[in-house]
């Protein structure tokens, strides 16, 4: 039985992300943690008819008792962007944020699988990183940033071209969380696509987040596509790391040995989940010259990104 802690549960994303953990009956608690509005939502979730305690928790006092024995920490905390704005934009105000929970976790579950939602991904994946190392407990393995959403989207942006059916369509997204940082690997597809199918819908992929921003109008970002995303990755984590499934893999923003090869400390790339959290860094799908060529782009951009994040906490630029 696994308990899932959700930080930030009141938001946009928290509240369609832990009705969908409430629906997972290997979910022993479901701790909900925000600055307001938990004890409503907890409330609300609780009489719901599966196995899953939940509890709430509310304000900076009570962050601890969220994350004390929690085994999965998922982060959907912080702002989200406004029309206009990039997610880089949202650096300053939630890389504090995520430097609070990640302190928190330090202190309370220091083995916990930590996945995080919150934006810029691209760096506030290394802050929490760096916020682990200062405590003495990080474990690269068991750090992930969930990129799912562009997977999802390229599965279903594809889909959508090809007449295939979305829930078999698989597109692995490799590098960042962040336009030229975001490669869907299209060729590994097994689909044909002309040149300019390829570029339309490499272009969709990488400013999916923004058609929704668009289209909310001043409102927020993607919320409910962002839960279901995140409920399939912690899916992933319960199935392979407390089920004892095997071949479980997704892709996951991830500090490797690999990314460092190639000159960033963290890389998305498809990663097979097990007990310990990452399991097996599994090879990176062929690429073909377009995607080469892409890949150098998103490796320039993350490099900054990822040096932003660490400083952050380092203090060294
Ligand atoms: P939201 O504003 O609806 O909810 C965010 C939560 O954070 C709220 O519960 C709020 O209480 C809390 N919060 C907001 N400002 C705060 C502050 N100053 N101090 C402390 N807590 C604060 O936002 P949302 O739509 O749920 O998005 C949350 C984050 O997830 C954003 O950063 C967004 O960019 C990011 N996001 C990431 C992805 C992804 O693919 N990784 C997708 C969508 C959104
Ligand atoms: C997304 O991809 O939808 C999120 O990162 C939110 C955003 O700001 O676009």
């Amino acid at each position: 039985m696994v308990k899932v802690a959700v930080l930030r549960a009141a938001g946009g994303i928290g509240q369609p992300l832990a009705l969908l953990i409430k629906t997972n009956p290997f979910v022993s608690e479901l701790s909900l943690y925000d600055v307001v509005n938990t004890p409503g939502v907890a409330a609300d979730l609780s009489h719901i008819n599966t196995k899953s305690k939940v509890t709430g928790w509310v304000k900076d006092a009570q962050l601890d008792q969220a994350l004390q024995g929690a085994d999965i920490v998922v982060i959907p905390a912080g702002v989200p962007r406004k029309p206009g704005m990039t997610r880089d934009d949202l650096f300053n105000i939630n890389a504090g944020i995520v430097k609070t929970l990640a302190t928190g976790i330090a202190k309370n579950c220091p083995k916990a699988f930590v996945a995080i939602i919150s934006n810029p991904v691209n760096s506030t994946v290394p802050i929490a990183a760096e916020t682990l190392k200062a405590h003495g407990v990080y474990d690269p393995k068991r750090l992930f940033g969930v990129t799912l959403l562009d997977v999802v989207r390229a599965a279903t942006f594809v889909s959508e071209i090809k007449g295939t059916d979305p829930e078999k369509t698989n597109v692995a997204v490799i590098g960042g969380h962040s336009g030229p940082t975001i490669v869907p690997i299209l060729s590994g597809t097994g689909l044909s696509f002309t040149q300019e199918q390829r570029e339309a819908l490499v272009k969709r992929i990488q400013y999916g987040g923004d058609e929704v921003v668009k289209a909310k109008d001043g409102t927020g970002s993607a919320t409910l596509s962002m839960a279901y995303a995140g409920y399939r990755f912690v899916n992933a984590l319960i199935a392979a790391g407390f089920q004892g499934k095997k071949g479980v893999v997704e892709c996951a923003y991830v500090d490797s040995d690999w990314a460092k090869e190639h000159g960033v400390d963290f890389f998305a790339a498809p990663v097979e989940l097990g007990p310990e959290g990452v399991a097996k860094y599994l090879p990176l799908p062929a690429l073909d010259d377009y995607e080469k060529e892409l890949f150098k782009a998103a490796i320039t951009d993350l490099k900054g990104n990822i040096a932003k994040g660490e400083s952050r906490i380092t203090g060294k630029v």
